[in-house]
């Protein structure tokens, strides 16, 4: 079990679990508040997130940016990371085993900044944390709250830039996290 921010950085910098680790330019393995109270999980590093060790800095991250604002918070203030921490070449998503074998760093992120609310952003991250039978579609915008941690599961802000019809649903989404963490973090 990793016990320290240091350690896990060396570990994630170091891996070469799966074969992502040859095809990226370097490794992303999360940035934000180490004590954050929400946490957000994207799928994996992008192109821009490639070149920069940044998570969410291309359109996507915009977009997330903005939105994030938009409840009222800072990037600073919450964590943002990926179910995978390399680049997939060619953006394609990454596999079950690729995801299994970058769990232990995710698992680890989780642990350190105990987060009250994490957002799980697009299918990847939601079939990573909730399992195999997690649909998108269907799930989003339901809680699921497991060992006193809140799940909202909602669409990846990429799928919200091809489909515009998304945008709304996706909002209501992140005003129940809005209203969760003032409840929770609330005094
Ligand atoms: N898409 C993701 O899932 N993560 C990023 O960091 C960027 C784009």
């Amino acid at each position: 079990m990793t016990t320290s921010w240091a350690e896990l950085m060396g570990q994630i910098e170091a891996c070469h679990a799966c074969a992502l680790r040859e095809g990226c330019a370097r490794t992303v393995p999360g940035e934000g508040s180490p004590t954050a109270g929400i946490m957000f999980i994207g799928e994996g590093p992008g192109a821009d997130e490639d070149r920069l060790g940044r998570p969410f800095v291309g359109r996507a991250g915009e977009l997330l940016t903005k939105m994030i604002h938009a409840i009222g918070m800072e990037r600073t203030e919450v964590y943002i990371c990926n179910a995978v921490k390399c680049r997939p070449p060619g953006n394609r998503t990454p596999t079950a085993e690729e995801i299994a074998a970058c769990r232990p760093f995710l698992r680890a992120q989780v642990a350190l900044v105990r987060p009250k609310i994490i957002v799980l952003l697009g299918a990847t991250a939601g079939r990573d944390v909730l399992g195999d039978q997690f649909r998108v579609t269907r799930d989003r915008g339901k809680w699921v709250e497991r060992k006193g941690v809140w799940f909202m599961p909602t669409y990846h802000p990429s799928a919200l830039l091809r489909d515009e019809s998304l945008k709304r649903p996706a909002w209501e989404d992140f005003k129940a996290v809005r209203d969760k963490a003032r409840e929770l973090m609330k005094g």
